[in-house]
């Protein structure tokens, strides 16, 4: 069986478009392949968090991973930080990487610009990703088109590393979700639905309540022109509609804009979609949070899955590439 691995920093709370754009996806994966997904808290080391943030954060993505329909009995959910290999073997990479293949970096030019101060880990930050991956032997690995250049940088690194010390590492492929990344802001329907902080309004938290949901899909911007018709270049807003509400019913979005006349018909119908489609998420989350212990007790152990495959690519690679293997 094919392993998959894909990684979520834990910023904060999830929104629809993590949900549609790509956790429904890692649910499904769990019967498909044999499923890793770690909460990368030392990604996001990166963010600069307050440490009871950080630590508050970290404990809510399991959660919300669980609430979303991980299940730990069919794939391994663990924490980054929890398995040290992936740090190690971050060490070892950066050791073939070169300055001038991680400047290249798209969002490390982005998001280095508005530091003052530029940090170090933000810059090998890419690297780190290449370990987790490669640390797995992942076959696959779903990722957004935002992390497509990492993704990249971390077969480059792979076939670099098997071609000077041996054959030590699977190169990876990447898997872009079906609706990858195409959930958009329901007030700014050209950029993608982002953290609520951004477009309050815009932005569907996947634990809003159902008052909230319906409150920003009535108010979610369409055009004037009335029109029912799927048409994501002229009518972004529309066609966002009609995405989610395929994406919430199993529908292709050109016959959902055939069954209506009117735009406030839809989204009523739409709210009412996600509405149910998020319900159990709310449920299991609450049930979730209010278990610490049982939180905790998924994590550690899945970590010492983690840690066994990771610990036996950590030492063929040390071994590799010479250093002196522990007595
Ligand atoms: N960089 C990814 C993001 O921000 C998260 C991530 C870290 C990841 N390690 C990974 C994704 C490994 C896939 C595989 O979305």
């Amino acid at each position: 069986m094919i392993r998959v691995l894909s990684g979520i920093q834990p910023s904060g709370e999830l929104h629809l478009g993590n949900y549609v754009g790509a956790l429904r996806q890692w649910v499904a994966f769990q019967d498909e392949y044999d499923a890793f997904y770690c909460v990368v808290d030392l990604h996001a080391l990166t963010l600069e968090l307050a440490p009871e943030d950080l630590r508050a954060r970290t404990f809510d993505a399991a959660c919300s991973l669980l609430a979303a329909g991980l299940d730990p009995d069919r794939c391994t959910l663990f924490c980054q930080s929890h398995v040290p290999e992936h740090p190690r073997l971050a060490w070892l990479l950066e050791c073939t990487a070169t300055m001038g293949e991680l400047n290249r970096m798209t969002q490390f030019k982005d998001k280095s610009t508005r530091q003052e101060a530029v940090r170090v880990g933000l810059f090998t930050y890419p690297v780190l990703m290449a370990a987790d991956i490669l640390a797995y032997h992942a076959g696959a690995v779903p990722v957004g088109d935002d992390q497509r250049q990492h993704l990249e940088l971390a077969r480059e690194l792979a076939q670099r590393f098997n071609n000077r010390y041996g054959e030590t590492f699977t190169v990876p492929e990447a898997v872009v979700p079906a609706f990858g990344g195409r959930v958009m802001d329901l007030q700014h329907p050209r950029r993608k639905m982002s953290k609520s902080v951004d477009s309050p309004l815009g932005t569907v938290q996947v634990l809003d309540s159902p008052q909230e949901i319906a409150r920003k899909v009535r108010k979610a911007v369409t055009d004037t022109d009335g029109d029912v018709r799927y048409d994501p270049g002229d009518k972004p807003g529309l066609a966002n509609l009609l995405d989610l509400m395929a994406a919430a019913t199993g529908q292709r979005p050109e016959d959902v804009a055939g069954k209506y006349t009117r735009y406030g018909d839809l989204k009523a119908d739409l709210a009412e979609a996600l509405v149910e489609m998020l319900r159990p998420l709310r449920e299991r989350y609450d049930a979730y949070s209010a278990d610490r212990g049982a939180v905790e007790a998924v994590l550690a152990g899945g970590a010492e899955r983690a840690r066994e495959v990771a610990a036996a690519t950590y030492a063929r690679a040390a071994g590799a590439i010479g250093l002196l293997p522990p007595a």
